[in-house]
């Protein structure tokens, strides 16, 4: 038997749909758009007045004298031009709220569809730091991942590392430019790789000599120089190492750290395919592969450039092959800046046009950037970008202005003061991150998201804290039976049978921001819930411990979902 409020409803109305003759595919309720009037709506008169050639109001009244007969409603009348309106009766709700909080899911469904989807996000490069961009791709992708595990399918995380290419080159050809030659190499590390590499940045751009150096070197260590490839390894493990802490920190889990490198050799292989097929073609010394020019016109897909080199074009459709052979591919998301958005769709009509993906569905989810006050993409105040762990040290310290010292007082060790902060300014940067649509960009602003008062990540980890702390208060009473006894209870329980829609609807739209409205809202409902229910003045004993079993669910349900968002819930928090 289901717990979920609306197909335990849906499960009646078919029912009835049946005995009157009707599709059943219109039995369907969605929560009322007049919560004023009902708790539920069905508009499947309306549709089903066109099919029957009745009026739609007649219809209405049909279903409505049946559900009538049912005893879980309390009301239902049919309104307007035969929408039917449905109000629910305080005991199915109430033990709707024992079934769920009985399942550790929440009596949330799994997908009746499970598939293996790749994901990636994060794509930070070999010697930068990572900056705010690798922030979103990072926190988005990561949430996405849980979700998709929580509702039953097989998510494969990868961190496709910016790892080949000219970068490279231009690191190598900086280093021999200084020391002479590599033998040094293995002594630096990121900091000063970092620093190389800016160096050879402004040098290739002021001097044409030095670019062609870097791009002969590309080439070369390309081609397995095994000098250049063993300066290469070591770039890419310190590289990787820096990044690895970095995300180590923000919470976000990769299954694989592999990259634009790992699909050097299949890049020969796409190049062939693309042969055999006809597609390729010898254009002003590069091999290109072209793709629609008429109906939605895109430039030609560079597989291969004049000087050797594959693209990043050609590294992400070899990707792509080896992602469905190897790891058997039904479907690859890509949470990537969408100002890229242009290169994917390249690469996924030149993978289609080369069959090496049959029935494995693609998408790029792009997102906006991080701006500052000015609107444009976000800079430190020297002009520079920020880097991540600049701004994860910049929440910790406006978080810790709120902390109390370590200490008697506050009874926190300081190890216990650093953990808490570090949970909340991560907290705080990923909630902004993912409380607002990915496609849209947002403000940087520290003073904003890292308030404990309004939505913010920080307000719902106080939520969680203070449920906490008023079931530590009320130890002496024992959760017990849930009942329906004021607005504010009933209003809390049919806010928190919305959890499963709202997963499953974020889901289907791989858009975390429905799950962080719901948490708000959530919290804002649990919040005027308490206010009216005095849990040690209840009027009686199983009224106390009917709401701190709501409070207890409540809490559970909020632990659950920021753990979606990929966000910590401390236990305990200070002033809580
Ligand atoms: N490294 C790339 C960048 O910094 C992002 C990689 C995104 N993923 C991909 N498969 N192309 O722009």
């Amino acid at each position: 038997m289901t717990c979920i409020l609306d197909e335990k409803i849906n499960k009646k109305l078919e029912k009835i749909f049946e005995e009157l003759g009707f599709d059943t595919k219109f039995a369907m309720v969605k929560n009322s758009d007049r919560p004023d009037l009902s708790d539920f709506q069905c508009n499947g008169a309306l549709a089903l007045a066109k099919i029957e050639k009745k009026n739609p109001r007649q219809i209405g009244e049909m279903i409505a004298a049946k559900l009538s007969e049912d005893g879980d409603f309390a009301k239902v009348s049919v309104d307007g031009p035969g929408f039917l309106n449905l109000t629910l009766k305080d005991e199915l709700i109430a033990q709707t709220m024992m079934d769920m909080a009985a399942d550790e899911r929440f009596g949330c469904e799994k997908t009746n569809n499970p598939h293996t989807i790749i994901l990636d996000y994060g794509g930070p490069n070999v010697a930068k730091e990572m900056h705010v961009g690798h922030l979103r791709s990072g926190v988005i992708g990561e949430s996405m991942r849980r979700i998709e595990e929580f509702v039953g399918n097989k998510p494969i995380s990868d961190v496709h590392f910016g790892d080949w290419g000219t970068p490279i080159g231009m690191i190598l050809a900086e280093v021999i430019e200084r020391d002479g030659g590599l033998e040094k190499m293995e002594s630096y590390d990121i900091a000063e790789i970092t620093a190389f590499y800016k160096q050879a940045n402004i040098r290739c751009k002021e001097d044409a000599a030095a670019k062609e150096k870097a791009r002969i070197i590309t080439a070369k260590f390309q081609d397995g120089d095994s000098e250049y490839k063993k300066a290469w390894q070591h770039i890419r493990k310190v590289s990787v190492d820096a990044a690895k802490e970095n995300y180590q920190e923000l919470g976000v889990h990769f299954d694989l750290w592999l990259g634009e490198s790992d699909a050097h050799q299949m890049c020969f292989e796409i190049k062939k395919i693309a042969e055999e097929k006809g597609l390729l073609e010898y254009d002003d010394g590069a091999y290109i592969i072209r793709l629609d020019e008429v109906n939605k016109p895109k430039p030609p897909v560079i597989i291969e450039k004049s000087d050797g080199g594959f693209t990043y074009h050609a590294t992400d459709i070899a990707t792509i092959k080896m992602r469905v052979d190897d790891l058997h591919a039904d479907e690859i998301v890509y949470f990537v800046d969408k100002r890229q958005s242009l290169h994917f769709e390249q690469v996924f009509e030149a993978v289609e046009k080369l069959g090496i993906a049959p029935n494995v569905k693609m998408r790029h989810i792009g997102f906006g950037t991080v701006n500052g006050a000015d609107g444009k993409p976000f800079k430190t105040r020297d002009g520079g970008v920020m880097n991540l762990s600049d701004m994860i040290k910049l929440s910790k310290d406006k978080v810790a202005e709120t902390m109390p010292k370590a200490g008697a007082e506050s009874g926190l060790s300081q190890e216990e003061l650093d953990k808490l902060i570090m949970q909340v300014a991560v907290g705080a940067i990923k909630f902004q991150d993912l409380k607002n649509n990915i496609a849209s960009g947002y403000i940087f602003e520290l003073d904003d998201f890292a308030s404990f008062e309004g939505k913010t990540g920080p307000y719902i980890q106080y939520a969680i804290a203070r449920i906490n702390s008023v079931v530590r208060k009320n130890a002496d009473i024992k959760s017990g039976n849930i009942m329906i006894t004021n607005i504010e209870e009933r209003n809390l329980a049919l806010k928190l049978s919305q959890m499963n829609n709202v997963i499953m609807r974020c889901e289907a739209e791989r858009e975390p921001s429905i799950i962080s409205d719901y948490v708000y809202n959530l919290a804002q409902t649990f919040s005027s819930f308490y206010n009216a229910s005095p849990i040690k003045g209840a009027e009686s004993e199983n009224v106390a411990k009917s709401r701190i079993a709501l409070a207890m669910l409540t809490c559970n349900v909020l632990k659950k979902l920021l753990f979606l968002l990929g966000i910590e819930a401390p236990e305990i928090m200070p002033k809580a």
